[in-house]
């Protein structure tokens, strides 16, 4: 009988993390894997342009759980995954990815029944946990019987907090594996000149942090300082959903959309949005995921955050953390040419998913 694995598919960054090992286990004829959607993201512009730019089926389980506060989320995602463990499909092996609200609850789902639950993206800390992604990169690696990680300050950080060596593997990045699945794809786009942008002229902007957008003074010092840099250099910013209703909010919605130079567009799909990176003069985010991606793709990123889960990021990649009032100076730096050109980082070879198969099948021997 082919063993049950089940990936988790929760919130936008996780579909470019379990897409990858979908399609490395799926033809495989020792197991059947099955993708649970909780549901956290439901826009299609969040979720299901993902799904289909990534080649990825319908999700066999969709949870529907939407959006709501934290223990909401948390609440309904668990209810909803027990239903299925214990109603419809018991899995032999859970994997869940990165650090959203669902990662977290459906690990304590699984470690509950005494299903195997593997974690990967294990060992990611930023020391603050202000940061509700940290609490869930806490709470999911504590109760996780595998944990695989991108980097070695990742198995430092587990080795620290005491867990033992044997359940921590280093797989390397599972995101760069997405991207080369899908770099046919994402040089065909030329989404630049879909936008009127020419390579090497723009750059591109992501805000979604709690900490960030949700203090509307903050928001205000953020988006003065994206119009003036949008005069030195055209800024292309890909509104999120928490961002967009805080803009609305509180007024500055109208405001942000009068500059030419500032070009605000809706979220887009994975190829379209790594076509716009890939040709960027730099970016501006307080993503975690696009802080590897620009690593990798060597191109300067500025992290508008007092900390990061990635370090490797800066001390490998082209990475630096930026407060609101060095944006301006850091991005002259990136204009002048005064930024460090990285490495990628061991691991980090597209390969991710194959070591997962490997592992995961000699698990099940
Ligand atoms: C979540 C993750 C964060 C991740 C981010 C990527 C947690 C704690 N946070 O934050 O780690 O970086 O996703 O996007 O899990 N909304 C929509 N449409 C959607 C999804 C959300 O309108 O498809 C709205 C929600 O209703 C809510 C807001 O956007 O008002 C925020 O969504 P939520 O999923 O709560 O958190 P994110 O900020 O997206």
């Amino acid at each position: 009988m082919p063993k049950n694995i089940h990936l988790i598919a929760a919130a936008r960054p996780n579909f470019m993390k379990i897409a990858p090992l979908y399609h490395a286990l799926s033809n495989q004829d020792w197991c059947k894997v099955s993708i649970i959607h909780t549901g956290q993201h439901y826009d299609a512009n969040m979720s299901d342009d993902i799904f289909a730019d990534l080649m990825l089926p319908e999700p066999h389980f969709h949870l529907g759980v939407g959006g709501g506060t934290h223990a909401q989320q948390v609440g309904k995602v668990m209810m909803a995954y027990e239903d299925i463990c214990m109603n419809v499909e018991r899995p032999d092996l859970l994997v869940v990815v990165g650090d959203v609200n669902s990662t977290a609850a459906c690990a304590q789902v699984a470690a509950k029944l005494h299903i195997k639950v593997a974690h990967l993206e294990a060992g990611l800390r930023s020391g603050d946990r202000l940061m509700p992604e940290e609490i869930n990169r806490l709470v999911t690696d504590a109760i996780c019987d595998y944990l695989w990680t991108p980097s070695p300050d990742a198995d430092e950080n587990l080795k620290n907090e005491g867990h033992p060596d044997e359940r921590i593997v280093r797989v390397g990045n599972i995101m760069m594996d997405s991207y080369e699945l899908l770099s046919d794809k994402i040089d065909a786009e030329n989404a630049p000149a879909k936008y009127g942008l020419t390579e090497g002229e723009y750059g591109v902007v992501t805000l979604h942090r709690p900490s960030n957008v949700d203090n509307p003074e903050l928001l205000k010092i953020l988006m003065d300082g994206l119009i003036a840099n949008s005069k030195k250099l055209k800024l292309i910013f890909a509104v999120h959903p928490r961002t967009k209703n805080n803009l609305v909010e509180n007024g500055m919605w109208d405001q942000m959309q009068s500059h030419e130079n500032l070009i605000l567009i809706e979220p887009v799909s994975y190829a379209p949005f790594m076509s716009l990176v890939k040709s960027a003069k730099l970016i501006i985010t307080d993503s975690g995921g696009i802080q590897e991606e620009t690593t990798y793709l060597d191109i300067p990123c500025l992290t508008l955050r007092d900390n990061t889960e990635r370090p490797i990021t800066i001390s490998e990649g082209t990475n630096r953390l930026v407060k609101p009032n060095e944006l301006s100076k850091c991005v002259d730096d990136v204009l002048v040419g005064n930024w460090t050109h990285g490495t990628k980082p061991e691991l980090w070879d597209g390969k991710t998913s194959e070591r997962i198969r490997d592992i995961i099948k000699e698990l099940f021997n």
